[in-house]
């Protein structure tokens, strides 16, 4: 099938990948002409396994291409929406533009019945309203609402084997989801299960499902505030409570709490939007979410003071992991990033370091000093923090790293090292919710 992909970036240029490898020919669209000529190159704008075999596969089949020109996108029968729909600067509410003018540069290309798919989380409200937009000049054109589940550092394989697909359609909109049925029929040949409602609950599911994880760490880590002054283990209590299959053990890792190009800024629209509809009682613990998750920053930089003894001034702190979990790249919103951030403006000398993700931390911090290796960001430091537990921190030799820092403190933001290892080694081993 021919598909067009409007908006290349995380979600877009996977799916794009995506789509061809599955054996469609995809033109992908946006406006960045930088990232269009990285990705016909063959270089991801960002770091993802997978990512460069999808992409050098795609343009070598001739089945895979990007470009500026919307007008490339005509005589595509499917048209994937999958622009970014960022916090608005200064609200809680999501930043539409992207969608709008995304639907806008289409309308000249579209023929009565093509079917135009949207992927990015919105707003609910928003397909009934972009489906009015599209019917003013291509009334034969269908809309689909798909929202998209995929998880950074598993892109590539939430997006060729998803969960489950939902698809959103107006009344008489069953032609348009056999039409994506046809795009999808790999997952669905595999029985993945493909739920079929009105747009309001495909927007919906998406937001609900990015609120329930974001109060699934949330409420972790509120326990391990408990845990902190009770003297107990948010570990083995997240272990001990996760063996109850209504519970379960996933998404309940207490630590530095939840950070990207998502969670963050979905509970935020999704209260704006529930206090637009009349229903913001509803979503008053979302604030409280959001709230603990923010308190885990703070208590964290609290920790790096007592450690250093009371003060963080003059203080060297080697921090390892920026970005806002492991294989990844993006330091968007991360907690990492911002401890690392704090520590600096509150007098400690920060060298921080990262497996991927320095180039977009410096941009971000340019003042923060940046290492290459571990052992470079920890000589001679009085404590190092482990802030994403990327596997090469977790399997750190705490006797090898002791050889190079003047004092063996390890203050662990990811409950992701061995305390009994670390603390047999000579080191004072501190977490967020251990004793
Ligand atoms: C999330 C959703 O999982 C995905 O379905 C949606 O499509 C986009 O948003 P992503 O942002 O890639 O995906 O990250 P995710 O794996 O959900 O992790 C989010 C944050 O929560 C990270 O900062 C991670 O470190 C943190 N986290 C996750 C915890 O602090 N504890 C956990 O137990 C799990």
């Amino acid at each position: 099938m021919r598909i067009s992909v409007i908006g290349c970036g995380y979600l877009g240029a996977v799916h794009a990948g995506c789509m061809a490898d599955l054996g469609h020919q995809v033109i992908g669209v946006d406006t960045d002409a930088a990232k269009v000529d990285a990705l016909n190159a063959g270089n991801a704008p960002f770091f993802e396994p997978g990512m460069p075999k999808l992409l050098a596969d795609g343009l070598a089949s001739g089945r895979l291409k990007f470009t500026t020109d919307v007008a490339a996108a005509a005589g595509c029968k499917v048209h994937f929406i999958a622009v970014g729909t960022p916090q608005k600067k200064g609200e809680n509410g999501a930043d539409l533009r992207f969608v709008d003018a995304a639907v806008e540069s289409l309308l000249p290309v579209l023929r009565p019945g093509d079917v135009v798919v949207g992927k990015s989380t919105v707003p609910v409200g928003t397909a009934s309203r972009l489906t009015a937009m599209i019917h003013e000049v291509a009334p034969e054109t269908a809309l689909v609402w798909n929202p998209e589940f995929l998880r950074e550092g598993f892109a590539v394989a939430d997006t060729l084997a998803p969960d489950r697909l939902v698809y959103g359609i107006a009344a008489g909109g069953e032609p348009a989801a056999a039409v994506l049925d046809g795009v999808y029929s790999s997952a669905l040949d595999a029985d993945t299960p493909r739920i079929m409602t009105d747009y309001a609950t495909s927007e919906l599911v998406k937001v609900a499902a990015n609120a329930f994880l974001a109060t699934k760490i949330s409420f972790i880590n509120a326990m391990a505030e408990v845990c902190e002054v009770a003297g107990a283990d948010v570990s083995q209590l997240a272990d001990a409570i996760g063996h109850d299959p209504r519970i379960g053990r996933r998404f309940l890792n207490a630590g530095l709490g939840f950070g990207g190009g998502c969670l963050p800024k979905d509970i935020r629209a999704f209260m704006a939007r529930a206090g637009e509809l009349g229903a913001d009682q509803a979503l008053t613990f979302l604030r409280e979410v959001d709230s603990i998750n923010m308190r885990r920053r703070a208590r964290t930089v609290d920790l790096a003071r007592e450690v250093c003894g009371g003060s963080l001034l003059g203080k060297r702190i080697a921090v390892l992991g920026l970005a806002f979990k492991p294989d990844s790249d993006d330091v968007r919103d991360s907690p990492a990033l911002s401890v690392a951030a704090q520590l600096q403006l509150q007098g400690a000398s920060v060298i921080a370091s990262d497996p991927k993700a320095v180039a977009n931390s410096a941009k971000r911090f340019p003042e923060l000093v940046f290492a290459y290796t571990v052992e470079e960001a920890v000589q001679d430091a009085d404590a190092i923090m482990v802030l994403t537990e990327w596997d090469e921190y977790r399997n750190l030799d705490p006797h090898h790293v002791a050889g190079f820092v003047a004092t063996p403190v390890v203050v662990d933001g990811r409950n992701c090292l061995d305390p009994l290892k670390w603390r047999s080694a000579g080191w004072t081993y501190r977490a967020l919710g251990r004793p």
